[in-house]
């Protein structure tokens, strides 16, 4: 078939991890999506800088918007990162021109996803968002390929890789906070604003997304109860220790008997022995319970440059094949609020 042809917008942990990818498993992307996949153009802010890649070759454009009327290009990679400006304008801009459009930004899913995927049903064109819950993890496709035969009741799980690496770090070795988050924004892990990160946002924007498509229809981000682990010390670490527990970053969003949606994101008390407790370091865990399928947990690398590019490139070689779905499904609603919470419970 053609050589498909992509422009990526954003050139940071993701986006030249990207690059890598498709160039390092070339043959083997090639074979699996029956076409040769190419990026012809690129675009960032510092033209200057060393990403670690060869750029040679590559079309360069100051604005990333001139990706969507660059005719070389035929799908558009959103790897800026942001709820607003340059990144909605880039896929929102992309989706009207026909473009298909992957990205691995959970803020402007969340906050934006209905509005977005309104764009890309109306124009007929795949908007594709893997990389946006924990890294590495189909948790998209799990969600909606490999359950989609079940009614789900539950989904959550472990979905920040920073906040679980400084639990951890802070557990097994007492560093500070602070220096632990230094070490994960170095790693690539955290957010280019690491608030989002340890203020719970950022796990809430991928509960938001999970729940959206586990319940069948977007779910408003500003009714989310979302708590971080700013607040947790050493020694709330130890206590838990002591008494047969580990603190985690954890998230649920359920179904409630009135058939409405709950939504917590906080830091819980986890027992030792529970499988959950012991997914540690950058580790996500996404878990599912349906009526079908039971209970599931799934483990893997939640953040970095490989397992976050993994994604993408996934979305992509979809893309070539001409196997993607409309982002809720068939027949879309309109986004409803979670209820208030009742009961910590899981
Ligand atoms: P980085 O901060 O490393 O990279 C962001 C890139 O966007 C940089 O190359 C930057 O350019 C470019 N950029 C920023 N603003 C503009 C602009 N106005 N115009 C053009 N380019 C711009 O972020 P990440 O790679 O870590 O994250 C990218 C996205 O992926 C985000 O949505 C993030 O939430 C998501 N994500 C990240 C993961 C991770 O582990 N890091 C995992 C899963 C998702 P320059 O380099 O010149 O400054
Ligand atoms: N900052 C995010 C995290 C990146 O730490 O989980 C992956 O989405």
């Amino acid at each position: 078939g053609q050589t498909l042809h992509l422009g990526i917008a954003g050139l940071g942990t993701v986006g030249a991890g990207v690059v890598r990818l498709l160039r390092e498993n070339a043959q083997a992307i090639t074979a699996r999506a029956g076409r040769a996949i190419e990026v012809v153009a690129v675009s960032a802010r510092d033209r200057t800088r060393d990403r670690g890649v060869d750029l040679e070759g590559l079309t360069w454009h100051d604005d990333p918007l001139a990706l969507v009327s660059d005719p070389q290009v035929d799908v558009v990679l959103e790897l800026i990162g942001g709820a607003e400006g340059t990144a909605r304008g880039l896929v929102e801009a992309a989706l009207k021109a026909r473009k298909p459009v992957v990205t691995a930004n959970k803020a402007l899913l969340a906050i934006h996803g209905a509005e977005l995927s309104a764009h890309a049903r109306e124009n007929a064109t795949p908007l594709l968002f893997e990389a946006s819950v924990a890294g590495g993890i189909p948790a998209i496709k799990l969600v909606r390929e490999g359950l989609a035969a079940d009614r789900l009741l539950k989904v959550g799980g472990i979905l920040n890789g920073t906040c679980n690496y400084i639990l951890t770090a802070m557990r097994e070795s007492g560093r500070s906070f602070d220096a632990i988050l230094n070490e994960a924004q170095a790693l690539g892990y955290a957010e280019a604003d690491p608030s989002t990160d340890v203020d719970g946002w950022d796990a809430a924007h991928k509960l938001a997304i999970l729940a959206g498509l586990a319940f069948g229809q977007p779910v408003r981000f500003d009714s989310l109860h979302v708590e971080g682990i700013r607040n947790i010390a050493a020694c709330d670490q130890a206590f838990a220790r002591e008494m047969g527990y580990r603190i985690k970053l954890l998230g649920l969003a359920r179904r409630t008997e009135e058939d409405g949606i709950e939504a917590w994101m906080r830091p819980c008390m986890i027992p030792h022995s529970a499988p959950i407790a012991n997914v540690d370091g950058v580790f996500n865990a996404v878990s599912t319970e349906g009526s079908f399928s039971g209970p599931m947990l799934i483990e893997g690398r939640g953040a970095g440059a490989g397992p976050t590019a993994s994604a993408v490139v996934a979305d992509v070689i979809d893309l070539a094949r001409g196997t993607t779905l409309p982002v809720w499904g068939m027949a879309p609603k309109a986004a409803i609020s979670c209820a208030p919470r009742t009961a910590l419970r899981g």
